[in-house]
C-alpha cells in the first residue's frame, strides 16, 4: 500500500449527476471564459467568507501579484513579509521591484513572529504579507493592529489557509479577510481545490473602486474593452474550473472536518514520541493542510526515507528559506535574525492529511513512525 502526500479526489468518487449537467451546460454553450459558473462562484466565495467581493484568477500566484499591484506599492517600497514559506509573494515582489523585508516566524506555527515588526518597519514600507503556513493563522490581530498603527496595508496569503478561521475574542472570521485584501490558490492539493490551476482575491473592505482596479488589472488594464488604463495582465479561472469549485463547495464541511480529525489523531497517537514536535493545538480552528511535524535534523531525512521506504511519502515543505534562495537573495532586506527559519527549513516534516485518507492508510503512517522511534 502507497501512501501519497496528497491524494486529488477523481472524478469517478467525485462527479455528481448536477455536476456532470454543468459541465455538459458550459461544453455545448461554449461559455469557457468568464463564464456563468464564474460569476456564480464569486458571489458563492464572497458569501462563504463574509466578505465584500471576490475575484478569481488563474492561479494564487497571480492574486498576489494583482493585489501587490492594486495597492499601489512603488518600485523601491517595502512590503515585511516572512523569510520561511512559500515564495509565491517574494517572487511577485522583485518581479514589480517591491522590496520584501525578510522577519523570522515563530517555532511552533512556522508563522510571521510579530515580535518583529517594529525592527523591519522603515519610512519605505507600505505593506505587511503574511503566509498563513500549513493552514495554521498567523498572530493576524497583532500585525493588523500594527499595520493600522503605521498606516500599511496588510495583504492575506491564504493560500494554504482557505477556510480556516481565527477568534478575535469578538467572532471567528475566516482567515484572508483580516486584511484590506486576502488572496488564495485553487491547486488540487489546497483546502479547497480545483482540477488544474485556480486561485482568488477578497476584497475585504467596501470598496467598489479597489474592486473595480482589480478586475482591470486581470483584464490587461482595460476599463472597457480595446480600451487599456493601465498596466495589468491576464488572469481568469476558467469556466470548467469555476464549476469543479462550485461542486466542490458543496462538501468541504466534511473535507474540512476529515482534515481536522486526521490531524486531531496523528496529534492524539504521536505525542508520546520524545523526538518529534507536532504543531500546536489550534482549537479547531485551521483546516490543516498540511500535517507538519518538527524532527531533529540528523534524524529528519532518515525518517522521511525510512517512511519512503515503507511506502509511504512525507515531504520537506520548505528546504531553504526565502533570503537563502539564490533568485532572491539580491532583491531582498534582512528585517530581523532568521534562526528560526534556517533551524525550521532543516526540521520540518509534511505527513500525509488529506480528505480521501483512509483509517488504514493513517493507522501505517503512525505504526511505521512508531517503529522509527522504536515505539510500540
Ligand atoms: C503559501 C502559498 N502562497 C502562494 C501559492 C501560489 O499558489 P499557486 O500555485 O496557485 O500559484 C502557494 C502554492 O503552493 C502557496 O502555498
Amino acid at each position: 500500500m502507497n501512501i501519497p502526500i496528497f491524494r486529488p479526489e477523481t472524478v469517478g468518487t467525485q462527479i455528481a449527476s448536477n455536476f456532470e449537467e454543468a459541465f455538459n451546460k458550459i461544453i455545448s454553450e461554449g461559455d469557457f471564459i468568464r463564464g456563468k459558473k464564474v460569476i456564480e462562484l464569486e458571489g458563492k466565495l464572497a458569501d462563504y467568507l463574509e466578505t465584500f467581493a471576490v475575484i478569481t484568477t488563474a492561479n494564487g500566484t497571480d492574486a498576489l501579484l494583482a493585489s501587490l499591484m492594486a495597492t499601489g506599492i512603488n518600485e523601491g517600497e517595502e512590503v515585511i513579509t516572512p523569510a520561511f514559506g512559500y515564495p509565491a509573494a517574494v517572487e511577485m515582489m522583485c518581479l514589480l521591484k517591491i522590496k520584501p523585508v525578510l522577519i523570522d516566524v515563530e517555532w511552533t506555527t512556522c508563522n510571521m513572529d510579530p515580535a518583529y515588526l517594529t525592527e523591519a518597519l522603515s519610512p519605505k514600507t507600505k505593506a505587511v504579507l503574511p503566509i498563513h503556513l500549513f493552514g495554521t493563522s498567523a498572530p493576524i490581530q497583532e500585525i493588523a493592529y500594527f499595520a493600522r498603527t503605521h498606516q500599511l496595508t496588510v495583504i492575506e496569503d491564504a493560500a494554504q489557509a482557505f477556510g480556516s478561521e481565527y477568534d478575535d475574542g469578538l467572532r471567528r472570521k475566516k482567515l484572508g479577510t483580516f486584511g484590506e485584501l486576502g488572496c488564495t490558490s485553487f491547486f488540487p492539493s489546497k483546502n479547497l481545490g480545483c482540477w488544474g490551476d485556480g486561485g482568488a482575491i477578497f476584497i475585504n473592505k467596501k470598496d467598489e473602486n479597489l474592486v473595480k482596479k482589480l478586475r482591470r488589472i486581470v483584464s490587461h488594464g482595460q476599463n472597457q474593452k480595446y480600451y487599456h488604463a493601465e498596466l495589468g495582465f491576464n488572469s481568469r479561472l476558467d469556466t470548467l474550473q469555476a464549476a469543479v469549485l462550485l461542486q466542490n463547495m458543496l462538501t468541504i464541511e466534511k473535507s474540512f472536518e476529515k482534515r481536522k480529525r486526521i490531524s486531531e489523531r496523528y496529534c492524539l497517537e504521536l505525542h508520546d514520541i520524545a523526538e518529534i514536535e507536532l504543531p500546536e493545538n489550534n482549537h479547531g480552528l485551521a483546516v490543516p493542510n498540511l500535517f507538519t511535524i518538527r524532527v531533529p535534523h540528523q534524524q529528519r531525512d532518515k525518517l522521511k526515507c525510512y517512511l519512503l521506504s515503507e511506502g509511504i511519502f512525507s515531504q520537506v515543505y520548505y528546504p531553504l528559506p526565502i533570503h537563502l534562495q539564490q533568485a532572491y537573495s539580491p532583491y531582498i532586506r534582512v528585517g530581523s535574525p532568521l534562526s528560526i527559519s534556517e533551524r525550521l527549513a532543516k526540521t520540518v516534516l509534511s505527513l500525509p492529511c488529506f480528505p480521501s485518507m483512509t483509517d488504514i492508510e493513517q493507522e501505517k503512517v503512525i505504526l511505521t513512525l512508531k517503529r522509527f522511534f522504536g515505539k510500540k
